[in-house]
């Protein structure tokens, strides 16, 4: 269990192609460059195990939707156990790709798992866990399907219809309304959401470890 407040958990949200892995990666090396201690991972993933219950959620479109959820958590549970955890503790930065605002908008207001439900189990795995930042990344749904073509690797999700990402990217901004996030709008041009990205990172990055030095965006 994570008990004490040290490293930086740094989380990316949004839709199927709204961007999160290319930035979530973009920064993580821009951070190594800065010799910064840093460390990417993914959700569902980032172990081992997380990664076989990954291919298990992903892998299988009719699972029921509660079969999926408790995965999810399976998944979660290990991932923060096993990585998170133990990298917050070494007081590293760790930059994640999704988290329970995923969670929340997918199963929660996407398929209709009781959001109370979700914060019981999340509760009972991550108490005292929440993200110093999320970067809420914010794609229209009407250019998902473009995004989703470009890009090489697909997911089951990605054929869902855009009245259900409307209804997801909904909740993900009912989520940004309360708590630490930076809203990029994802349909602008990648160089420039970088920057504003990096700039907001190394801003908390600051304040956490009380840095004073300069950072270079290279
Ligand atoms: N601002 C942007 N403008 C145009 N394309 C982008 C932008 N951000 C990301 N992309 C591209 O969109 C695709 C999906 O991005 P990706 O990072 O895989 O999304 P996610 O991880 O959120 O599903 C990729 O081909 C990526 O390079
Ligand atoms: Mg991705």
């Amino acid at each position: 269990m994570y008990n004490k407040k040290t490293g930086l958990f740094i989380v990316l949200e949004g839709i199927d192609g709204s961007g999160k892995t290319h930035h979530g990666k973009k920064l993580y090396l821009r951070l190594k460059k800065n010799n910064l201690p840093v460390e990417y991972t993914r959700e569902p993933g980032g172990t081992k195990t997380s990664e076989s219950i990954r291919k298990i959620i992903l892998n299988n479109k009719r699972i029921n939707r509660r079969t999926e959820t408790f995965l999810y958590f399976a998944c979660r549970s290990e991932h923060l156990e096993k990585k998170i955890y133990p990298c917050l503790k070494k007081n590293k930065i760790v930059i994640c790709d999704r988290f329970l605002d995923s969670t929340l908008a997918y199963q929660g207001a996407g398929f209709g798992i009781d959001k109370k439900t979700i914060l019981t189990m999340q509760n009972l795995i991550a108490k005292r866990l929440k993200p110093d930042l999320t970067i809420l990344l914010k794609l229209n749904s009407k250019y998902i399907k473009t995004r989703l073509i470009n890009r090489r690797s697909n997911n089951k999700y990605d054929f869902l219809n855009k009245k259900f990402y409307k209804i997801v990217n909904n909740a993900f901004s009912t989520l940004s309304r309360k708590g630490r996030y930076l809203v990029v709008n994802s349909s602008i041009s990648r160089t420039v959401n970088e920057r504003i990205i990096f700039d907001k990172v190394i801003n908390v990055i600051k304040k956490r470890y009380g840095i004073r030095r300069k950072f270079k965006f290279q």
